[in-house]
C-alpha cells in the first residue's frame, strides 16, 4: 500500500475505534470485599466511633470498646485538646451465635452551638475526633448514598463523599453487609470512622440489617445495638423508624422492615409525626426507606407495593417533597410523582441504592420506561441535595466512573409548599 493510503486506513479505522470505545463503555463489574487487619488494636481504644443527631441540639457519639471496664464518656469542647464539657452515657453488648460484642457505648452531648466544629475524646484515652454539628437554618447539605457494604467501590463512594462539602449523611438502608458474620460489623465500623465521626449519619434499615434466625433471632439485634437512631427523642417506640429535625427541614426515617399497615405502630407514629409538623414554618418535608416504590428497573418489583399502598396517601396529604430509597442497585429519579402517576403535587422520588456493595449492579430496566421515570442509570455513585431556601433545593448525583466522581444527573427541585400544594389536614 502506498504510504498516504496506509495513513489514511489507520485514521479511518482509529475513528471507528474510539467511537465504538465511548459509545459502549463498559461498565466495570464488582469489587470484592475488602480485608482489614482485625483485633489488633489495644484493647480500652476506642473503635468505630460515629455519631448521629439525638434531639434538639444534641448529638450521639456511638463506639466500641474490646475492654468491657471502659466508661461510656466523652470529653468536648470547641478547642482541640480543650475539653470543657463530659457527658456519661449507656452502653450495651450482644451475642449472637459464637460471637460476642464488645461494649459498645452511647453518649448524648449537648446542648451544642449550630455549625461549629468540636473536638471530642471517647472513654476518657485514645485519639481526639472532631465533628461539625449542622447549622441553624437553610442552606444545608446532604450526602446520600445505600447499600454501602464494604467493597473497592465503597471506598470510592466514601473518598467521593468525603470531597464533598456536607452537613450529614443520609442512608437508606443496607450499611455494612455483614450478612450474618458479625465481625464484618466490626470492619464496617471502621471502615466508615472517618467520615461517620465528623458528620451525623441518619441511618434507616435494610434486609441486610435483618440477620434474623427462625425461632431463635427475632433479627436487626447488631443494628439496633450498633446503630442507635434518636427513636426516643422523636416519640417513636422503635429504632426501625423515626424522625428528626435539621435546619428547618423535617426528615423522616421510616422502616420497609417494620410493620406498615393501617393502624400498625408504625402507621400510627408517622400520622402523629405529620400532623406534629407545622408546614407553615417547616417548608422541606423529606422521607428515606429502603424498598423503593418508584423503580423502573427489573430487579426488586413490586416489593414496595404493600407499604406504597398504606402510607402513600399520608406522604401525599402532608405535601412531602422528596422521597429517598435504596436496595435497588442502581440509580433512578422520578417526575413528581402520585398513586402510580406523575402529579404536580407528588414527591420526588429517587432510588440510590449504588453506595457500592459486594452483589454488584442491577442493569436490567423495564422497556419502555414508564412516564414518571425522568432519569436512570446503574451505576455506583452516591447523591448531594443542598436545600438552598425555602422554595429550592438542587439534587445532584455522582456516578463512580473508574474511580472518578462524575456529575451525571442534576435537577433544581421546587418545594410543594412554595409551589402553591398546600398540605391537607389529616384526619385525626
Ligand atoms: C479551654 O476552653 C475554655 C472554654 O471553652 C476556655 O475558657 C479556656 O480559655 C480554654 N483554655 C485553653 C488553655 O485554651
Ligand atoms: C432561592 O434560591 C433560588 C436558587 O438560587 C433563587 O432563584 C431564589 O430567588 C431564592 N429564593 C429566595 C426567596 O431567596
Amino acid at each position: 500500500m502506498k504510504p498516504k493510503l496506509v495513513v489514511t486506513v489507520l485514521t479511518v479505522f482509529l475513528l471507528i475505534y474510539s467511537a465504538t470505545v465511548t459509545a459502549d463503555y463498559v461498565r466495570p463489574p464488582p469489587r470484592k470485599t475488602l480485608h482489614f487487619p482485625w483485633s489488633s488494636r489495644p484493647s480500652p481504644s476506642p473503635q468505630q466511633v460515629h455519631i448521629s443527631l439525638a434531639g434538639d441540639k444534641h448529638i450521639r457519639v456511638s463506639w466500641i470498646t474490646d475492654d468491657k471496664s471502659s466508661p461510656s464518656i466523652v470529653e468536648y469542647g470547641t478547642s482541640p485538646g480543650n475539653y470543657s464539657e463530659t457527658s456519661d452515657g449507656e452502653s450495651t453488648t450482644y451475642s449472637y451465635l459464637l460471637y460476642t460484642s464488645g461494649k459498645i457505648h452511647h453518649t448524648v452531648i449537648g446542648p451544642l452551638e449550630p455549625s461549629t466544629i468540636y473536638f471530642y475524646r471517647c472513654g476518657g484515652q485514645g485519639p481526639e475526633f472532631q465533628l461539625k454539628t449542622p447549622p441553624l437554618q437553610l442552606p444545608v447539605t446532604f450526602a446520600v448514598a445505600g447499600d454501602l457494604g464494604q467493597t473497592g467501590w465503597t471506598k470510592s463512594t466514601l473518598s467521593h463523599i468525603d470531597k464533598c462539602k456536607y452537613d450529614l449523611h443520609l442512608l437508606p438502608g443496607d450499611l455494612s453487609y455483614a450478612d450474618y458474620i458479625q465481625h464484618r460489623w466490626d470492619t464496617f465500623g471502621e471502615l466508615v470512622q472517618p467520615l461517620a465521626s465528623a458528620r451525623p449519619w441518619m441511618v434507616t434499615e435494610g434486609n441486610h440489617e435483618k440477620e434474623s434466625i427462625p425461632l431463635f433471632k427475632d433479627g436487626f439485634e447488631s443494628y439496633n445495638s450498633r446503630w442507635k437512631m434518636p427513636f426516643q427523642e422523636s416519640g417513636s417506640s422503635s429504632n426501625l423508624y423515626y424522625s428528626f429535625e435539621v435546619a428547618g427541614a423535617h426528615i423522616i426515617m421510616l422502616g420497609s422492615y417494620a410493620e406498615y399497615y393501617e393502624y400498625s405502630d408504625q402507621y400510627n407514629w408517622l400520622k402523629a409525626d405529620l400532623a406534629k409538623v407545622d408546614r407553615k414554618k417547616t417548608r422541606w418535608l423529606i422521607v428515606l426507606f429502603h424498598v423503593p416504590w418508584y423503580n423502573s428497573n427489573e430487579a426488586h418489583q413490586f416489593e414496595g407495593d404493600a407499604m406504597m399502598a398504606s402510607m402513600e396517601p399520608l406522604l401525599y396529604a402532608a405535601r412531602v417533597d422528596i422521597v429517598l430509597a435504596g436496595h435497588v442497585h442502581a440509580y433512578e429519579r422520578t417526575e413528581r410523582v402520585n398513586n402510580g402517576k406523575s402529579d404536580p403535587c407528588g414527591a420526588v422520588h429517587v432510588t440510590i441504592g449504588d453506595g457500592g456493595n459486594k452483589e454488584g449492579l442491577a442493569r436490567k430496566y423495564k422497556d419502555p420506561p414508564p412516564e414518571w421515570s425522568a432519569f436512570r442509570e446503574a451505576s455506583f455513585g452516591h447523591g448531594e441535595l443542598k436545600i438552598v431556601n425555602s422554595s429550592h433545593a438542587y439534587w445532584s448525583w455522582h456516578r463512580n466512573d473508574d474511580d472518578e466522581p462524575v456529575k451525571s444527573d442534576e435537577t433544581w427541585i421546587t418545594s410543594l409548599i412554595s409551589s402553591g400544594c398546600i398540605a391537607n389536614e389529616l384526619g385525626s
